[in-house]
């Protein structure tokens, strides 16, 4: 008997499933055998006598769980944590566990009341006592690890649980003699997995099955060279075996019933301090506060939500409904995150919400230079489509060419301070780029609970429209054109060759036609078979009258992109005479400006088609200057690019006929974009219909 190892039991005297706290307590309230219990109980507590003492904390009627010991506390040397369970149907254990600790010489330390935290059950040393491996995510809270960290003088690493069936850290995870690690990957998430490959080394990872993480093969008590646990697959005793392992068997599905096997049957008592550990936790927390119609927008729902799945925890410090029908509310939020990293990303997220430092935690934006050319500092902030601002010198200060996935870059001028988005490619030594995520914030104007619902764009809440809901969506799009049109504003569209192939190419060249666009971003595709329908009636070798193919028809795109080589441009083939119509025609007619952008695909290319994409870049940029409203029609791969440029406040209009492109491009998280899931040609036949109706009121209500 290795006499210096401890451990604690609680005889099952009252054991049973009386209420339901995990998932495998479904279905089995008062379904478990007590004589059974009893009986697999007894038989655990003699294989520990064999290889340790085993003390016994007396049972209390009304407390069944109290049988898994594990969750009394966490022990270190002599000093314990005790926990404080997240529900209330356990916190009546507390006092029984802690009146155990001081009885036996221990050290009691108690957690602020509502920080949950269960002990060993979510909190497990590394066998070799260097660091302490503690769960979050359902019972425990991220916020109680800075604490074991202080009072245990230990490294804590924080690892999130992610399948509720492994609630608990021991439910999962089995730290083992000698550096070896028993576990389940896929109760953790991606962040923690890395954490844990980081730590352990591979030949040292036991990684378990789905089929032996349910029977409990994780939950196992290790003492020395032997492991105790509820049942092991042939492979896995096999694993152990090649590790130096010897399992011990020992039914306890009577235990299972509640979610508890060997390592919650038991608390190790006796914990040896290493000398030369000292604290150490990458916990990382900060107030956020949160403003806005938070309750009736849901944006309290979503940012508590974000927290979560990005692997951060949260409490509401404070919550100010807004009393009044406009007045809006405001929450303070503390984030806990397990690391920098994930704080940033968390934060990098909430700000985009319009998440803001309380006013007496503001900072200044941290700030790093160039050393590189057209290489950010790593640690740089990447920008959104939201209006941002940083903080400088104590000031706010607009971020100007506000776009998507650049940096911000501050730089010094005769007129002050700028701060403008930058793409990588254009920063220069010497440029100071925003790191972190500190002194930044988006603005974001409340909206009015009337404005919200009177929106023009209002059709937008609810997301992307279905066939079913187009015409509506045409009739609403038909107005904003309108009212942009009439009011000198303007509308950029972006399309691609499917306009033209489902003769919806008439309808686009109309609109250029009545002053409906003020310029095009496109590729070749659209601008190539548009001239060839123009030239030959044909677009990819399809007759457009007929439907039907043409012989020698697909030799026809080619010729055209030949004929406007032989001219040098478009423009010059317009004023030739040799395209007479189309959507290329009206532009160059009109004067309304476009940009082909080049791709891998292009047949020709057209002369007019930019292949320095960089050029392309800046020309669209150019040409987005100052749009109300933008039209995206089938492209994906133009669409993307241009809504990449846009910032909020400008809308958007996507069709498409597949709702993954629709969704993605108009999930922008304002209500300016919507999305049309239909087919493009359709639309713009509709669009027109609705436009020419808007023209002629008199002329649509007599049915003409
Ligand atoms: N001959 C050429 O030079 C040639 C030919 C094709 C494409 N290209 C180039 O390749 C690039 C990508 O082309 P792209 O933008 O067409 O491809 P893309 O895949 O990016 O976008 C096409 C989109 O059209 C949608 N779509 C298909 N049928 C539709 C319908 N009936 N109604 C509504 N939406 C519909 C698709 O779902 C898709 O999202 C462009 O730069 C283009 O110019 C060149």
């Amino acid at each position: 008997m290795a006499s210096e190892i401890s451990f604690l039991m609680c005889a099952p005297d009252y054991y049973d499933v009386d209420y339901v706290i995990n998932p495998w307590m479904e279905g089995n309230i008062h379904k478990s055998s007590r004589d059974r219990a009893v009986q697999q109980w007894e038989q655990l507590h003699q294989i520990l006598k064999e290889h340790a003492i085993v003390d016994l904390v007396p049972s209390q009627k009304g407390w069944p769980d109290m049988v898994f010991t594990a969750n009394a506390g966490l022990v270190l040397g002599k000093t314990v944590v005790l926990s404080r369970f997240l529900h209330k149907e356990r916190q009546g254990e507390e006092p029984y566990f802690k009146q155990w600790f001081e009885e036996n010489g221990y050290k009691v330390h108690e957690l602020p009341k509502d920080l949950p935290f269960e002990g060993a059950g979510d909190a497990l040393l590394d066998r070799e006592g260097l660091w302490l491996w503690a769960g979050y995510g359902f019972r425990s809270e991220l916020d109680s690890h800075p604490y074991l960290a202080k009072w245990l003088d230990i490294e804590v690493l924080s690892l999130r649980l992610i399948d509720e069936r492994f609630y608990h850290l021991d439910t999962c995870f089995c730290p083992l003699k000698n550096g070896y690690l028993l576990y389940y990957p896929a109760a953790f998430d991606a962040y923690s997995n890395r954490l844990i490959e980081m730590r352990v080394p591979s030949e040292k990872r036991i990684a378990i099955t789905e089929a032996d993480a349910v029977n409990f093969s994780c939950n196992a008590v290790n003492v020395d060279h032997i492991v105790v646990m509820n049942k092991a697959s042939s492979g896995l005793k096999a694993q152990l075996a090649n590790a130096g392992f010897q399992v011990i068997e020992t039914p306890l599905n009577e235990f299972l019933k509640a979610g508890g096997a060997a390592k919650c049957l038991t608390l190790r008592v006796t914990e040896p301090v290493q000398e030369e550990v000292h604290a150490n936790v990458s916990v990382e927390s900060r107030i956020l506060r949160l403003e806005g119609h938070l309750l009736d927008s849901g944006l309290i729902n979503r940012s508590l939500d974000l927290i979560i799945d990005k692997g951060g925890s949260f409490q509401v410090l404070n919550f100010q409904l807004g009393v009044q029908r406009q007045s809006t509310s405001s929450a303070d939020v503390k984030v806990s995150a397990p690391s920098h990293n994930v704080m940033e990303e968390i934060i990098s997220q909430l700000i985009d919400l319009g998440a803001v430092d309380l006013p007496q935690d503001e900072r200044d934006a941290k700030l790093e230079p160039v050393v590189q050319s057209g290489v950010a500092p790593d640690d740089f902030y990447v920008t959104t489509i939201y209006s941002t601002e940083v903080r400088l010198f104590g000031s706010w200060v607009k971020v100007h060419n506000q776009r998507m996935d650049g940096a911000i870059a501050i730089t010094q001028t005769d007129h002050g301070i700028v701060a403008q988005c930058k793409l990588l490619r254009d920063l220069e030594i010497g440029d100071m780029v925003v790191v972190d995520v500190q002194g930044i914030r988006t603005v974001r104007k409340p909206e009015l609970r009337e404005q919200r619902n009177s929106q023009e764009f209002s059709f937008m809440s609810a997301g992307v429209s279905s066939e079913r809901r187009v015409e509506l969506v045409v009739e609403q799009v038909a107005w904003e054109l309108r009212k942009v049109r009439d009011g000198g504003g303007k509308v950029v569209v972006t399309a691609g060759p499917v306009v033209i192939h489902t003769g919806g190419g008439d309808h686009l060249a109309q609109l250029i036609r009545e002053g409906y666009v003020q310029a095009l971003l496109a590729g070749n595709a659209i601008a190539v078979h548009d001239i060839e329908q123009a030239m030959m009636g044909t677009s990819l070798g399809m007759d457009m009258q007929r439907g039907i193919a043409v012989r020698g028809g697909h030799r026809h795109h080619l010729k055209a992109i030949n004929t406007i080589r032989r001219y040098g441009s478009i423009a010059k083939a317009v004023e030739a005479g040799v395209i007479k119509s189309g959507v290329m025609y009206e532009c160059v007619h009109n004067h309304v400006p476009f940009c082909l952008a080049g791709s891998i695909r292009d047949d020709g290319p057209l002369p007019d088609t930019q292949m320095d994409l960089i050029k392309a870049q800046a020309e669209y940029a150019e040409l987005l200057k100052g749009a109300d409203l933008i039209l995206m029609l089938s492209t994906m791969l133009h669409s993307i690019g241009v809504g990449n440029m846009t910032p909020t406040g400008v809308k958007m209009v996507c069709v498409d006929i597949n709702p993954a492109v629709v969704t993605k491009l108009s999930d922008r998280g304002s209500v300016e974009s919507v999305g049309v899931v239909t087919d493009v040609g359709l639309f713009l036949s509709l669009l027109m219909q609705q436009l020419d109706s808007l023209t002629s009121p008199y002329v649509s209500k007599v049915g003409y």
